[in-house]
Order: C-alpha cells, then sequence, then structure tokens
C-alpha cells in the first residue's frame, strides 16, 4: 500500500496535535509535532536571554546552525520526543512562558528556513502526519491529504486551560485566552509563510465535537483518500 502525506493545519489549540497522534498510530505512520521544534528554538531564545527584557534577535539568528534540535518520534505509539542540545526538553517548551513567545519567534524568517528544511527532510519518504501551522501551504504543498482546523475562541482556550492545569501551570483562564487570541493574531499576520489555509485543504470545525468522533471521521476520510492513491 503507498504512503500518503497528512497536513494538519490549524489555529492554536484546535486539537491537531491529539488528532496527528491518533492518526498515525491507527495507520502505522510517523508523527511530527513542528509547534515542539519552534518552541525549542524559542526555549533556547529564552534560557540565553535572546529574548525576554533584553531583545537580540541577531544574536539568536547567528547562533541557530549551533543549536542540535532533535525531534524523535514514537511511531507506534503515536508520541514524540523533543531534544535541545542533548536534552529532553519535552515538558519545557509546553510552558506559557515559551507560550507567549514562541509566535515572535517563528515569525523570524531564518527560524523558518530552518525548520521547515528539517521537517522536509523527515517527511521526504511520505507516511508521516505533521502538524503545524504551513504544513499544506509551505512545508508539503503537494500533500495527498490536508486538513484545515478550527474551532471557537473559547472552545480552544478551555481545552488549553485544562491541559496547563493537568500539568500544574498556574494560570488562569482570561490569560490563556489572550495567549490563544494573541497567537492566532502573529502566526496569521505575519509576513513569512502566514496561517492560511490551503485552497485545496478540507476545513474541520470541531468545536462541538468529541475526540472518538473527531477521529472517526477523519480516520474515515483518511482511508478513502489512501484507496484512491492506490
Ligand atoms: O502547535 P503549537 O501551538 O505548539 O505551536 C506553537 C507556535 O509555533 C504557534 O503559535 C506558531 O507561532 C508556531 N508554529 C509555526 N509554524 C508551525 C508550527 C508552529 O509558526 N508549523
Amino acid at each position: 500500500m503507498q504512503k500518503i502525506t497528512i497536513a494538519i493545519d490549524g489555529y492554536s489549540s484546535t486539537g491537531k496535535s491529539t488528532l496527528a497522534k491518533r492518526l498515525a498510530t491507527a495507520l502505522d505512520y510517523v508523527y511530527v509535532d513542528t509547534g515542539a521544534m519552534y518552541r525549542a528554538v524559542t526555549l533556547y531564545a529564552l534560557t540565553n536571554k535572546f529574548i525576554g527584557n533584553s531583545e537580540d534577535i541577531a544574536s539568536l539568528i547567528a547562533e541557530l546552525p549551533n543549536i542540535d534540535l532533535k525531534f524523535v518520534p514514537n511511531n507506534t505509539l503515536g508520541k514524540s520526543e523533543m531534544f535541545l542540545n542533548g536534552e529532553n526538553v519535552e515538558k519545557e517548551i509546553r510552558t506559557m512562558m515559551v507560550s507567549e513567545h514562541v509566535s515572535k519567534i517563528a515569525a523570524i524568517k531564518e527560524v523558518r528556513w530552518l525548520l521547515v528544511n528539517m521537517q522536509q527532510q523527515m517527511g521526504k519518504e511520505k507516511g508521516i502526519v505533521m502538524d503545524g501551522r504551513d504544513i499544506g501551504t509551505v512545508v508539503f504543498p503537494d500533500a495527498e491529504l490536508k486538513i484545515f482546523m478550527t474551532a471557537s475562541p473559547n472552545t480552544r482556550a478551555t481545552r488549553r486551560y485544562k491541559e496547563l492545569l493537568d500539568r500544574g501551570e498556574e494560570v488562569s483562564f482570561e490569560e490563556v485566552l489572550e495567549n490563544v487570541q494573541k497567537r492566532d493574531f502573529i502566526d496569521s499576520t505575519r509576513e513569512e509563510s502566514p496561517l492560511r489555509k490551503a485552497e485545496d485543504a478540507i476545513e474541520f470545525d470541531n468545536s462541538d465535537m468529541g475526540l472518538d468522533e473527531q477521529f472517526g471521521r477523519i480516520h474515515d476520510y483518511t482511508l478513502r483518500v489512501i484507496a484512491q492513491q492506490n
């Protein structure tokens, strides 16, 4: 059976990763969370004080070739781990601190060139489910299946708020809602590969849908697309 490329894009906290992981496990495909890569560069910039109180984007850009980023997928479990300079930073990249700065870092074209190139290498054999903001438009414009996920800002902030509380972060719902909306704004208005729906993507609004229903619908659709390719 010939494998395909599946691109899942959409606004912040629309459940892209949850769906992408489950789909990858069901199909025995590789799952790649590109947001983790932008988050890892942001963590690096924060740790080295290139952003935050002082802004030194030029130094960050100069340092980019020296950053060791490794995204390690676990195909069968649909899990993944992000390594930054040899250290597992899967937990550190999910904090509100990183969320507050990541969209600014993701708007830097040198950062995007580096990460898009890595992502294209990871997907060159196909059999991949990749989620992000520009996968169907820039990383894999020829992907056989493109999904663009949306949900109301309130639904998305509620999901994210629960996730952060479960991880023990002290945040208010208002902070999370503001962060989700701010990231959407920066991501969709930036100059370099802004977040937008690819013309040939199917739009999937999951505001009123549980996880099983979302997975069931997308899985059925995916199997039809794969059958057409074979
Ligand atoms: O997917 P996640 O919410 O973890 O992504 C964090 C941020 O990384 C996004 O808000 C966006 O600024 C950036 N991003 C991006 N392009 C991608 C994936 C993520 O610009 N392909």
